[in-house]
């Protein structure tokens, strides 16, 4: 018996990184996965490792359109989708003083309108089957500051909040939604900035010493979307090393 046995899962982003490892996990428990990516390659590859039970489709999250394609053929493929891994999402540094408009809206399109786009394209197949669980991928940066983060980290806050009024709303029609707060994963996302030398950097930071893999976090996607967790709704975990115990003076 597989703890996702029976459910039906998006997971955005998931052709790489934190995403791959959720699809990994789904797939592993039980669940039949379509993966949501705009990278065709790697997505497809992915799935063509993974077997029948997997399935990639090109998706933009910050398309609309590319969102109703996508719960629609998911729904006919494999059944009606129970389960959303809002993951998708990018990072940009930037100095408030000199991040352009077009990367800071570019932020808010794939991070935060995504994720909306995203609970508003399930919630209908959600509520007339027997409802479901929504898994947005906030961060650290939804729950503290960094420099240089403004704009990023506006759009994950963003998510930590539209997961509450979710929570709230969506909650009467058996749908949960959580939000989960990663710290430091290595990942494309984060080697691209600095790459070994970051890591190292980042794990001298947290109190276990070591950054985060994508293995640490998928298992938190599993229990969020299993049965387990029927009792939690509109919270936020950070997965972190416990980065985010501290007040900053602690060291
Ligand atoms: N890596 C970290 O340290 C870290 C920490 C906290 C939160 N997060 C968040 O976790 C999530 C996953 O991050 P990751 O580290 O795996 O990043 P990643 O860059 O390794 O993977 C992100 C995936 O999202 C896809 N993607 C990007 N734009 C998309 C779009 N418009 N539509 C569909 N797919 C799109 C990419 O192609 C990629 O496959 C993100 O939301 C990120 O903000 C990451």
């Amino acid at each position: 018996m597989g703890r996702l046995d029976g459910k039906v899962a998006i997971v955005t982003g998931g052709a790489q990184g934190q995403g791959a490892g959720i699809v990994r996990s789904f797939l592993a428990e039980g669940a039949k996965v379509v993966i949501a990516d705009i990278a065709k390659e790697e997505g497809q590859a992915l799935a063509d490792e993974l077997g029948a039970n997997t399935h990639f489709m090109a998706h933009d999250v910050s398309d609309e359109a590319s969102w109703t394609a996508l719960v629609e053929d998911t729904n006919t493929r494999f059944g009606p989708v129970n389960v959303l891994a809002n993951n998708a999402g990018i990072l940009r540094f930037g100095d408030i003083e000199r991040m352009g408009t077009d990367e800071v809206e570019l932020l808010w399109r794939i991070n935060q309108l995504g994720c909306f786009l995203g609970m508003q394209a399930v919630t209908r197949t959600m509520r007339k089957n027997g409802g479901g669980s929504i898994i947005n991928a906030s961060s650290v940066e939804g729950l503290a500051g960094m420099a240089g983060c403004t704009a990023y980290a506006a759009t994950k806050w963003a998510i930590r909040g539209m997961t509450k009024c979710a929570a709230m709303e969506l909650g009467p029609k058996g749908i949960r939604v959580n939000s989960v707060h990663p710290g430091m994963i290595d990942t494309p996302m984060t080697r691209v900035h600095g790459g070994d030398a970051a890591m190292e950097y980042g794990a001298s930071r947290v109190p276990l010493r070591r950054v985060g893999y994508p293995e640490d976090v998928a298992p938190l996607y599993v229990f969020l979307a299993s049965d387990e967790s029927g009792y939690i709704n509109g919270a936020e975990i950070a997965i972190d090393g416990g980065v985010t115990s501290t007040h900053a003076f602690g060291g």
